[in-house]
């Protein structure tokens, strides 16, 4: 059987691919514990300095499947915590994590690609959150990362008409970082991730925590909880080396500490 999820390792970037064209990548627990566990892998890995999470050209992933969840009741839904527990390991990764989206990212799959910390996308991308043509509703993030990285507008419009947006679109509502030709997406995602993973890990790591913050608190906590990161950097090696190294008119060399 070919495995739901691929892995591979290309110098410091961990590439996760969903598998399962059949499905059109639709999300299961064992699709979930294969992205989990390549997360797993990759953060203990010291090489690795940044992931990426990415499809096939035709779609990222088409949702929660649908065939598994049409029998469910509300006491398997809700005894299992579905979509819980081994779902968002992506949530809690502490290095980067970049979604290369390529055609349809719907439902579960936008919000997997949302879950990332941001989203490149091919011009073919489209986002969608219809769950409500299928009598239910986002669960994975959708009604609150959505309304947080587009507008409310547009997370409304989008949630309860479930019409999908394409990729121009989502960049200007500021859903996606970057768009490129279907065909250049992933050589590009892999570059800015090679060029993050080029980078002082800890540093990388404290910027994403920075960055997060800015989402999750009042302005005055993460004006402060920046402020005290920028100060731990004093205590690096790589800091003494990257501004020693602009002085000296020469490339850093980080050591990651
Ligand atoms: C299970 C799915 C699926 C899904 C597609 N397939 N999406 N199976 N779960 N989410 C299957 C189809 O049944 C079909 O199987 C095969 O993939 C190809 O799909 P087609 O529909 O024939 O392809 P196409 O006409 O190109 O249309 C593509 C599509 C459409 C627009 C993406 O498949 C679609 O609308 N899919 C459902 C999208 C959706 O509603 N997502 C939200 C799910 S709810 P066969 O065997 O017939 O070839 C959700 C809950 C979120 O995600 C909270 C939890 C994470």
């Amino acid at each position: 059987m070919t495995a739901l999820v691929l892995n591979e390792t290309i110098n410091k970037v961990g590439l996760i691919r969903i598998n399962r064209p059949e499905a059109m990548n639709a999300l299961n627990a064992d699709v979930m514990a294969g992205i989990s566990a390549a997360i797993d892998a990759f953060e203990a890995d010291e090489n690795i300095g940044c992931i990426v999470i990415t499809g096939s050209d035709k779609v990222f992933a088409a949702g929660a499947d649908i065939g598994a969840m049409k029998d469910y009741d509300y006491m398997h839904a809700y005894k299992t915590d579905y979509i819980t527990r081994g779902w968002e390991r992506i949530k809690t990764a502490r290095k980067p994590v970049i979604a290369a989206v390529a055609g349809y990212a719907l439902g579960g799959g936008c919000e997997v690609a949302m879950m990332c910390d941001m989203i490149f996308a091919a011009d073919n991308a489209k986002f969608g959150q219809p769950e409500i043509r299928l009598g239910t509703m986002p669960g994975l993030g959708g009604s609150q990362r959505l309304p947080r990285a587009v507008s409310k507008a547009k997370a409304m419009d989008m949630c309860l008409t479930a019409r999908m947006m394409d990729a121009a679109e989502a960049e200007k509502a500021g859903l996606v970082a970057r768009v490129y030709p279907v065909d250049q997406l992933l050589d590009e995602t892999l570059k800015a991730a090679a060029t993050i993973a080029s980078f002082s890990l800890p540093v990388v790591m404290m910027v994403k925590e920075s960055v997060n913050r800015a989402w999750e608190s009042s302005l005055n906590e993460s004006l402060l909880f920046e402020r005290r990161l920028f100060h731990s950097t004093f205590a690096l090696e790589d800091q003494k080396e990257g501004m020693a190294a602009f002085v000296e008119k020469r490339k850093a060399v980080f050591k990651n500490r």
